[in-house]
């Protein structure tokens, strides 16, 4: 994140002398994007932050994805996913993936183990139910409607609590997820056409301690080419031994109901609505908002074709207009190709003329190269979805 932060005990002057009570030093520990020429924070340690004992092999069954082939635009129901006794590590869905990034989706009742992303920065978007995600940084709650920023290699579970089981989507980056550059100011701040700013943000105010000895942590990290590998570590002591940190990298959250939507006379694009970026892929969100007030607008979107992406739209709460008729409920997710033309479902323009407001909230993922299908997906595919739009007006 742009912004400096400073939680717990730091010493005056970074690189120096700083003693526990029993007058050893900590351990400080640089964790700092780009080498050393990006954002970055220094962790205290109470131990050493290299003091593995073991490493060894892990292996999570997954199939290979495939290509979708022969081309069409697809419907996954992700509520049909087997859930319900899983973790929201391990849990993970995987649905879409290309060599950017994999959507997947989790239904978690149960917390994770220690996990660690040496691949890329996580963002994870809570449909449904809360956790605490404890962190070397801290712990931060989330709940319904809060997308969780998880920087690169940061140690961490999920402890789902309440009555209700978390269910979450998951963008998994094989780079960094940031707010839009354009919302930015050259030295990182918030700028006032930004739909969300600094106050909107939420991150560890506190630090975790945890107490403990040969402590598992599952890394997911980079193998040969494009290859995820899984390795098992295990620490001498509990990674949560920070008593101090500070710097602009750090996990953090917002949520999608303090995202401002613009509007406009005519219809807004996708832009409008982005609230991260990626390598490769941004994410947009449509919230509830007043439609377009020209006096002859037509509110939901015109028939497209963005020739270099491949569309992800998770549908999560609200009516989402422009599908209905189109089998498109809550926890849907659509996939509309490059190479297809899109729009919105028969009798939708119509339907929508004289329409003030939209109750709609959805989560869109845009990536720049194909996408591929993993097996969940296509256990929960509704395989009419791609000619819903050669019907009759719903
Ligand atoms: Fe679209």
């Amino acid at each position: 994140m742009p912004f400096y932060r400073s939680v717990g005990q730091i010493p005056d002057k970074r690189h120096t002398q700083f003693r526990q009570d029993d007058g050893s030093l900590y351990a400080e520990e640089l964790m700092g994007q780009e080498g050393f020429s990006s954002d970055s924070s220094l962790l205290y340690h109470r131990f050493r932050p290299t003091a593995i004992s073991s490493s060894s092999e892990h292996r999570p069954e997954r199939a290979e994805p495939v290509a979708n082939h022969p081309l069409k635009p697809r419907h996954f129901r992700t509520h049909k996913l087997n859930g319900g006794s899983g973790d929201a590590v391990f849990g993970r869905n995987h649905l879409l993936s290309n060599a950017d990034c994999r959507i997947s989706y989790a239904v978690a009742d149960q917390p994770s183990p220690l996990y660690r992303n040496a691949i890329g920065d996580e963002c994870i978007y809570v449909e449904s139910g809360e956790a605490r995600v404890e962190t070397s940084f801290g712990a931060i709650d989330i709940g319904q409607g809060d997308y969780l920023i998880m920087p690169m290699s940061t140690i961490y579970r999920v402890v789902p609590k309440g009555p209700e089981p978390l269910r979450t989507l998951v963008v998994e980056s094989t780079g960094h997820i940031t707010p839009p550059k354009r919302y930015l100011s050259v030295r990182g701040q918030f700028l006032e056409h930004s739909p969300y700013c600094e106050r909107d943000l939420r991150s560890p105010a506190e630090p975790l301690l945890v107490d403990g000895e040969d402590v598992d942590v599952y890394v997911q990290h980079r193998g040969r080419g494009s290859a995820t590998l899984w390795t098992k570590f295990t620490y001498a002591h509990h990674p949560f031994d920070v008593v101090g940190w500070d710097g602009c990298l750090y996990p953090w959250v917002f949520s999608i109901h303090d995202f401002e939507p613009i509007t406009g006379r005519i219809h807004q694009p996708p832009p409008a609505h982005q609230v991260f970026q990626g390598p490769n892929f941004v994410i947009c969100n449509f919230v509830p908002r007043k439609v377009d007030y020209h006096p002859d607008a037509i509110p939901v979107p015109y028939n497209h074709h963005n020739v270099d992406s491949d569309e992800v739209m998770f549908y999560c709460g609200g009516n989402y207009e422009a599908r209905r008729g189109s089998g498109i409920e809550q926890g849907s997710i659509s996939l509309h190709p490059s190479g297809f033309t899109h729009g919105p479902q028969p009798g939708a323009a119509e339907r929508s003329i004289g329409a003030d407001h939209f109750d709609e909230l959805a989560v869109m993922v845009d990536t720049f190269r194909p996408l591929e299908l993993c097996e969940p997906a296509l256990d929960v595919e509704d395989s009419d979805y791609a000619w819903t739009w050669n019907r009759d007006p719903a």
